[in-house]
């Protein structure tokens, strides 16, 4: 049973222990009741203590039960937090370190809670799309009031123990002790100080009001649906905290709850939240690399090139507290890579986002060299120089001659083959591909690219670089474009097919972006530059001459069109703005193309515009996961996300396409290619697609 019981005098502790964080699973829930049953036959014991063992109280529900029938197994969480409520003794909750979801509902049904300082308190259910489904939106408003409670289960995000503790009137808390390291004392002489109270208090009998109700619950209805944008669970926390106030008795409030919290269960934007929490933990694991493989120790970074890239780079290091070397061919370049890396910095400190001693402790931990003698001490070495075979020959042959042995190679190249890569060195099993997005200091996403030589070690090690540097690793076969790139140049030639046929560049986008993609196409490629896919399209030519392209991209860049950096691309941007504003001589080029095709312009729905984009990187994604390019679908969601905006409510393209149905996906596709604008042969939809629509399965 994952719960301990102990008697110390005359109160016992029941000690939750679940590692890392004390989840509610089964063996936990029953270990509780267990130890409520055995201190009520216990007349030595006159009070209970229950705590957490190691780094929490309790972190809520086990995420490893979820779905499964564990989660809901009696004794579930609304059974345990009976069987507190109703022990004739006093049960006090002993909470330091995490409290969250379930675990703060067990504690807000303990007669008392006694916290150590230090701690993160919150209800974060709104962030799986979900509320606080075992009384939490029906307590929490009666000890720290409607407003404070409201505020934290809206935004699930934590408050500190001390801080809730310091608010006037506030009764989660009877009292807080000085440290952490006092707690255990703390609570169990508090437990013997309330032992003969009677009648128990409980947290269900204390009122729930608010002086102006009605007004206030419709600014909060207000304020929240701003907020929420396609997200129902934030408005339904609103509903559920009302329900508290209006309801005479609490079980109605309970039973309101319930409800609303059923609904939310059953909603697709809940379930993508569900999804993208498991696909972010998965994304971590590689199937053929157990998780308790060696990994190398990275105590100091070299990068090389101070470009965009590199001075991105190298922040996420410095910002974790690894040292960082930077070379470049030319002090200049250093210079210039350095100044920009030093604005990021200042920006971020006059938003107060960074403190002035931070700031400079970062810098502190930055050198730069011309020399690559002064990189014979790191231990991992990215490279971020031009994307050029011939330039990435002659880094990487350089660096196997200086680096010392063990010491792992990385490109962030973004096209280039990595296996021709580590080819150019002596320890191809030390290379690796570590594919930042731009700006890569704020980019979430890190494709992981596995060469076929990469050692598994090597592989352990980056994807726990890539935690500690904060990034979501997702790792990649070798391929063009690897996962996310290869996928976004079918998007791009759905939108070029689809300006040939009758659309303007800002009704696409519109389109995509009313569907939740933080920006379309166009826009993307003006921010981006549109010269990165031209010279992308140049090089194809000559792979695949037959590629069908629309031509309007390429004569867009003849026009000098390059996007925001040029202040012209789609659209026209005015200096320092970022909005994109039509321009008449885009939308002419682009009828001019058409005429020349011979095409009269159609009418095209923003639903066939979704579909054929968003599809376009279903097909694409479903040939990637066949060919064993990504590990499990989820993966490809995890990028799509973190990478390149798909809307989280959405959950992915794959989970997006599963929402749909697949069959209604593969039909869509076969009416795609009866056009004869598009591309037929592309629209075939993959094997895996035929065969999960054949076999009724999903992605
Ligand atoms: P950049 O042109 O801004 O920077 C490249 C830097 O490398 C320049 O400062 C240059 O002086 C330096 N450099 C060139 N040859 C060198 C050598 N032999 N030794 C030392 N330094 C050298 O290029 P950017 O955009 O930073 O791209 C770098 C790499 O990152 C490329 O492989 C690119 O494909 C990849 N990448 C770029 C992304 C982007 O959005 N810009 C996104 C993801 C990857």
């Amino acid at each position: 049973m994952s719960a301990d019981y102990q008697v110390h005098g005359d109160v016992a502790v029941i000690t939750l222990n679940n590692p890392p964080v004390n989840g509610l699973g089964m063996a936990t829930r029953r270990g509780i009741v267990a130890g409520l049953e055995k201190a009520q036959a216990d007349d030595k014991v006159r009070a209970i203590v229950i705590t957490g063992a190691g780094g929490a109280f309790s972190g809520g529900a086990d995420i490893t039960e979820f779905g499964t029938d564990k989660a809901l197994a009696e004794p579930n969480l609304h059974s345990v937090i009976s069987a507190v409520e109703q022990s004739p003794k006093p049960v006090v909750a002993a909470i330091h370190s995490v409290c969250m979801g379930g675990g703060l509902e067990l504690a807000l049904a303990c007669h008392y809670r006694v916290a150590a300082p230090g701690c993160n308190v919150a209800l974060p259910e709104v962030k799986l799309g979900l509320l606080p489904g075992a009384g939490g939106t029906q307590r929490l408003p009666r000890v720290l009031g409607v407003e404070a409670a409201l505020n934290m289960i809206v935004s699930g995000e934590p408050v500190k123990s001390e801080f809730i503790a310091s608010v006037p009137g506030q009764k989660l808390f009877d009292k807080l002790v000085d440290s952490p390291e006092g707690l255990a004392e703390g609570a169990l002489s508090f437990a013997r100080g309330v032992a003969d109270v009677r009648p128990l208090p409980l947290v269900r009998d204390l009122p729930c009001k608010h002086p102006n109700a009605e007004a206030y619950f419709q600014f909060a209805r207000n304020m929240v649906r701003g907020m929420a944008k396609s997200f129902p669970a934030p408005l339904k926390c609103v509903d559920a905290v009302e329900a508290a106030v209006k309801n005479r008795k609490f079980d109605d409030g309970l039973k309101a709850e319930r409800e609303l919290f059923l609904q939310l269960m059953w909603t697709p934007e809940s379930r993508a939240l569900r999804h993208l929490f498991f696909a972010e933990r998965a994304a971590s694991k590689i199937p053929d690399v157990p998780a308790d493989t060696r990994k190398r120790e990275i105590k100091k970074v070299a990068v090389i090139g101070a470009g965009t890239m590199g001075g991105g780079i190298a922040m996420n290091f410095l910002n974790a507290g690894i040292p960082v070397v930077m070379l470049e061919m030319k002090q200049e370049a250093l210079d210039r890579g350095v100044g920009v890396m030093r604005k990021n910095y200042e920006a971020q400190v006059a938003k107060k986002k960074l403190k002035q001693d931070k700031y400079e402790q970062r810098m502190g931990l930055l050198s730069t060299t011309l020399s690559y003698d002064d990189l014979k001490d790191a231990d991992l070495v990215i490279e971020a120089v031009f994307e050029d075979m011939g330039v990435k020959e002659q880094v990487f042959t350089k660096l196997d001659e200086v680096m010392k042995p063990g010491a792992i190679l990385a490109s962030n190249t973004s096209t280039l083959d990595v296996n021709k890569i580590a080819s150019f060195t002596k320890r191809p099993q030390d290379v690796v591909g570590l594919h930042f997005f731009s700006p890569a200091n704020v980019m979430k996403l890190l494709e992981v690219v596995r060469g076929d030589a990469t050692a598994k070690d090597v592989l352990a090690t980056v994807m726990a670089v890539a935690k500690k540097i904060k990034k979501v690793a997702v790792v990649s076969g070798v391929c063009d474009g690897f996962i996310g790139n290869r996928m976004i140049e079918q998007y791009g030639r759905q939108a070029g097919f689809l300006l040939d046929e009758g659309c303007t560049p800002q009704q696409v986008d519109k389109a995509i972006e009313k569907f939740g993609f933080a920006m379309g196409p166009f826009r993307m490629g003006d921010l981006a530059g549109n010269d990165i896919g031209w010279a992308i399209r140049k090089r194809r030519a000559v792979e695949k001459p037959g590629m069908k392209y629309s031509k309007t991209a390429d004569l867009l860049c003849e026009m000098g069109r390059f996007g925001q950096k040029v202040g012209k691309g789609w659209y026209d941007y005015v200096p320092g703005k970022r909005d994109a504003i039509p321009n008449a001589e885009v939308e002419k080029m682009v009828a001019d193309h058409r005429q020349s095709l011979g095409v009269t312009p159609r009418k095209i729905s923003d639903e066939e515009i979704v579909q054929r984009l968003v599809y376009a990187l279903v097909n694409e994604a479903a040939h990637i996961l066949e060919e064993g390019i990504a590990n499990k679908a989820s993966d490809i969601d995890v990028v799509y996300i973190f990478g390149y905006g798909f809307p989280v409510h959405r959950g992915g393209p794959l989970n997006y396409a599963n929402e749909v149905g697949l069959f209604n996906v593969q039909q869509a596709m076969k009416r795609f290619a009866q056009n004869p604008r598009d591309d037929a042969e592309f629209w075939q939809p993959a094997p895996l697609l035929q065969r999960l629509v054949t076999e009724g399965k999903q992605f």
